[in-house]
């Protein structure tokens, strides 16, 4: 399946210097599921939680801290640091705009938003919560919290699925419309310097189109191979064979070091770049992506255009304010110290 994906991409990839490419704006919504409608009280419920270290073991790490909603959605970090100081072998993907992807983390193993939300918390190197029933627990004995879940879910709301839930439902909020391109592709042709609208003409030309596409740049949904073209000197600084992406999922070979396509929004502010985030700054990641996913050596001219059509890509943020968390009884809730 995966191997035909490929080969219909590949066939577009060859036509897509004739046909024209569509450019889209972001919606200023983002798209939510039937079961899981936002609502003020959610969306609230969902922030606390988002920004609650009391989540965590350690009582130390909270969502936000390894996707930083008052910077760029994820940390800057090559790898994460979760609790006691424990570092993942990937890098954060952005949260803002996350709504508008297909399938969550870089090989797309959670399907949505809500299931996305369940793994951090109890995963050993993140926030290292031992199951859900000990984050119910210790989130029942929060009184704050049962009247805040009461509010947005009902009666005997406290659960692993309303937690997840509301936590998607803020997730939601995080999205940023309005940025130069998309200004300009609604019809304000003021919106872009020259070296941005060239920089935009040659990702049509070459075809990063053909993997970065829709509103988000991010092909919704699709997995692809990467490096598409084997290159011994990228291979040898920046070590991406080591990880197998899809691969690790599935247990296919077919499936080896594809990836899912990442959103290209406010790339200019999520360096480092790529699963392992072991390229340095975005010029780097252009010249990377040229060679290794259309086997091109981009001239500087390029890069430089290319970066300054992606910085156009930097959207509005909505304004964030921090929510005041449940107060903590009158006890520690993380008695052991790790
Ligand atoms: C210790 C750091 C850390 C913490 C804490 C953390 N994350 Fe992440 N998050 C990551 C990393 C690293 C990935 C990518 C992992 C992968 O793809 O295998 C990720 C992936 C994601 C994604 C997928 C984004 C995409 O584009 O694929 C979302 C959404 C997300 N996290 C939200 C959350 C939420 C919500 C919480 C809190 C419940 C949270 N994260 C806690 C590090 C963290
Ligand atoms: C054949 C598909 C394909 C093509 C063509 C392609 N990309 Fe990518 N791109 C990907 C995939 C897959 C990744 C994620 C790779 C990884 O980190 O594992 C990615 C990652 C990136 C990243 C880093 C994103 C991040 O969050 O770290 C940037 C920047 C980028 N691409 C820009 C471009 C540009 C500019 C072009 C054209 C010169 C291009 N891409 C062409 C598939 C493609």
């Amino acid at each position: 399946m995966l191997k035909i994906r490929a080969l219909i991409s590949g066939l577009l990839l060859a036509s897509s210097v004739s046909v024209a490419y569509a450019w889209e704006a972001l919606p200023e919504k983002a798209p939510e599921p039937a079961n899981n409608p936002g609502s003020a009280d959610k969306i609230a419920l969902g922030q606390m939680l988002y920004h609650d270290p009391r989540l965590s073991s350690t009582g130390t790490v909270s969502c936000s801290s390894c996707h930083n909603t008052m910077l760029g959605g994820e940390d800057n970090r090559a790898n994460s640091i979760g609790v006691g100081a424990q570092k993942g072998g990937r890098s954060a993907p952005t949260v803002w705009n996350a709504a508008f992807n297909a399938v969550q983390f870089w090989d797309g193993r959670a399907a949505t938003l809500e299931d996305q939300a369940a793994g951090p918390v109890t995963n050993p190197i993140e926030m290292g919560m031992k199951n859900w029933d000990e984050v119910i627990n210790r989130l029942k004995s929060i009184e704050g919290y049962q009247v805040a879940f009461e509010n947005a879910f009902g009666s005997d709301a406290l659960t692993k699925e309303n937690a997840t839930k509301a936590i998607a439902a803020y997730e939601r909020t995080l999205i940023t419309p309005n940025s130069p391109y998309d200004k300009y592709v609604k019809g304000d042709k003021s919106a872009l310097t020259e070296a941005q609208v060239r920089g935009m003409q040659k990702v049509e030309e070459l075809g990063c189109t053909s993997c970065h596409s829709g509103p988000a740049f991010n092909g919704p949904g699709a997995f692809r191979k990467f490096p598409m073209y084997s290159n011994g000197g990228i291979e040898a600084q920046y070590h991406f064979g080591k990880d197998k992406g899809l691969a690790e999922v599935t247990k296919k070979a077919d499936d080896d070091h594809f990836w899912k396509v990442p959103t290209l929004r406010n790339i200019a502010l999520t360096a480092p770049y790529f699963h392992n985030g072991s390229v340095p700054t975005l010029e780097l990641a252009v010249k990377v992506m040229g060679k290794s996913q259309l086997n091109k050596d981009l001239s500087n001219e390029e890069i430089s255009d290319i970066v300054a059509f992606l910085n156009a890509l930097t959207g509005e943020f909505p304004k964030q304010s921090m929510p005041l968390l449940p107060r903590t009884p009158g006890t520690t809730l993380t008695p052991a110290p790790l």
